[in-house]
């Protein structure tokens, strides 16, 4: 393609992002194809001609819009958000036509001199203690193996990347019953095997670990000869958004030298607001932390932050060292390839950079609690309706309930019918959770473009299925 004609392409491509944005509302909220389909649009083997942008641009919109979930439509209430917002676009649209590949400082300083600013930055705004320092990763999948691998290698000796684990006795994680797949996931790819992830209880009203329950299984594990490497603490879990008390597992993962981490994936952002920074209490004794700008900072996918106390412990973890990749900057800078499992790195500051200085903190303060207001408001609406009920204690943003008229048996399935009819409508999107073994539909609150309208939109479409779900229900 020539520039001129990527120059005349582009300026309709924004354009149609601007109208894309404008209109997003239009579109049903999850897609509605069928498994196949889209599939079927696209031809079996790659063209040999080349063809023109008009031609790939329309059946980019008959073909695969279609197939595309919107998850920036304003009435969006399903998993957590991914965020994306016109200053991020514009970031992201940079970082792309610059295409630099950021894996050491000599590969663009500029993208390792701002990762270092601006993790810093994010570190202030979310009242971190200043003995944390940032890395940018792609996910916080990635952190958590980190944390785990850097766990691995110091109750190894930092004998497990040199030697391997066999002979080694299991290396144990500890987490609650709440936390994110990510950590099993974690302890698979790091060697240590799922079995030896020790799931402690929560408390069935709070959803928090208990403390008490994760200093007995420490210290049982220890007797028995297992190695006791990591425990790993939810700030806002995915289900219904568990806050565990950082203070009591902090203390325990000190007292007996195990590394510790905290997931606040989701509810990190929300730490900006002043009123949510009691959460933090007991961070101090943490090693390592993650929070996903990418899902709640307005900020585009992926962006993960990721804070650890001791540097040099994960470059330790991670570093590698061949001919090629040497400079002679040496320990002058940071490479941050040492901190993150990939080596190749996308320049994901810019978009921060983008983000933070466009819409303020003060911004960004105004449109997070504005979400925890809209999710206080539907709260009280659910609460004071006899026909649902809560099913955990909302956390930020974050609810969970289940339609539960009077009379009506088999609460699982009418709820999971009732979720289905949700999705399938199209005016929003909902997820399902299972809660102490009942099954509830999840609800939060977080997209860039939600007010109020679209809340109540929301809640006034689930009302009115659930309505029909039990009438057809009673007709059978
Ligand atoms: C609490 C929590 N931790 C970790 C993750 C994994 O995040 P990522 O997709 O960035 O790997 C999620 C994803 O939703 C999450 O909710």
């Amino acid at each position: 393609m020539e520039i001129e004609e990527f120059r005349t392409q582009a300026h309709l491509l924004v354009d149609w992002m601007a109208d894309y944005m404008e209109n997003v509302e239009s579109y049903s909220v999850r897609a509605q194809t069928v498994p196949g389909q889209v599939a079927a649009t696209l031809s079996k083997g790659p063209p040999a001609k080349s063809e023109t942008l008009d031609s790939i641009m329309a059946d980019f919109e008959r073909d695969i819009l279609p197939g595309i979930t919107h998850w920036q439509h304003p009435r969006f209430f399903a998993y957590f958000p991914a965020n994306s917002s016109p200053p991020s676009v514009l970031a992201e649209m940079l970082t792309a036509t610059i295409g630099a590949q950021c894996m050491l400082w000599q590969t663009s300083p500029a993208a390792t001199e701002m990762e270092t600013r601006i993790t810093d930055w994010l570190r202030q705004m979310i009242g971190l203690p200043e003995s944390f320092h940032g890395v940018i990763q792609d996910s916080a999948s990635s952190a958590i193996l980190c944390a785990i691998l850097t766990a691995r290698e110091q109750v190894t000796g930092w004998r497990g990347n040199e030697d391997g684990l066999a002979g080694s006795p299991p290396i144990v994680i500890y987490t609650s019953d709440q936390t994110h797949s990510a950590t099993e996931k974690g302890a698979k790819v790091a060697g240590l095997g799922r079995n030896n992830v020790r799931v402690i209880p929560s408390d069935p009203i709070t959803f928090a670990i208990r403390p008490d329950e994760l200093e007995n299984a420490i210290i049982e594990d220890k007797s028995a000869g297992k190695l006791p490497a990591c425990v790993i603490a939810n700030l806002g879990s995915t289900g219904v958004g568990a806050m565990d008390d950082l203070e009591a597992v902090g203390e325990i993962a000190m007292r007996h030298g195990i590394f510790s981490h905290v997931d606040a994936a989701w509810a990190g952002s929300a730490l900006i607001l002043e009123e949510h920074r009691h959460l933090l209490k007991g961070i101090k004794g943490f090693d390592s932390f993650v929070f996903n700008p990418h899902k709640w900072l307005m900020t585009n996918f992926d962006c993960s932050a990721h804070f650890v106390k001791d540097p040099e412990a994960l470059v330790r973890t991670l570093s590698i060292n061949p001919a090629y990749l040497l400079s002679r900057e040496g320990n002058e800078v940071i490479d941050y390839r040492d901190w993150s499992i990939p080596l190749g790195r996308r320049f994901r500051a810019l978009k921060l950079w983008f983000v933070i200085r466009s819409y303020g903190v003060d911004g960004l303060k105004r449109i997070i609690r504005n979400h925890i207001k809209m999710a206080e408001h539907l709260e009280r609406q659910i609460a004071s309706d006899p026909d649902f009920e809560l099913m955990a204690p909302r956390q930020l943003s974050l609810l969970n309930f289940r339609y539960a008229p009077a009379g009506a048996d088999d609460l699982d399935s009418l709820n999971a019918s009732l979720l289905n009819a949700i999705n399938d409508d199209g005016v929003t999107y909902l997820t399902q959770n299972i809660i102490n073994g009942s099954y509830s539909i999840r609800f939060q609150i977080g997209q860039t473009l939600t007010e109020q309208k679209h809340v109540d939109t929301a809640w006034q479409r689930v009302r009115v299925l659930a309505e029909q779900a039990r009438k057809g229900r009673a007709q059978l």
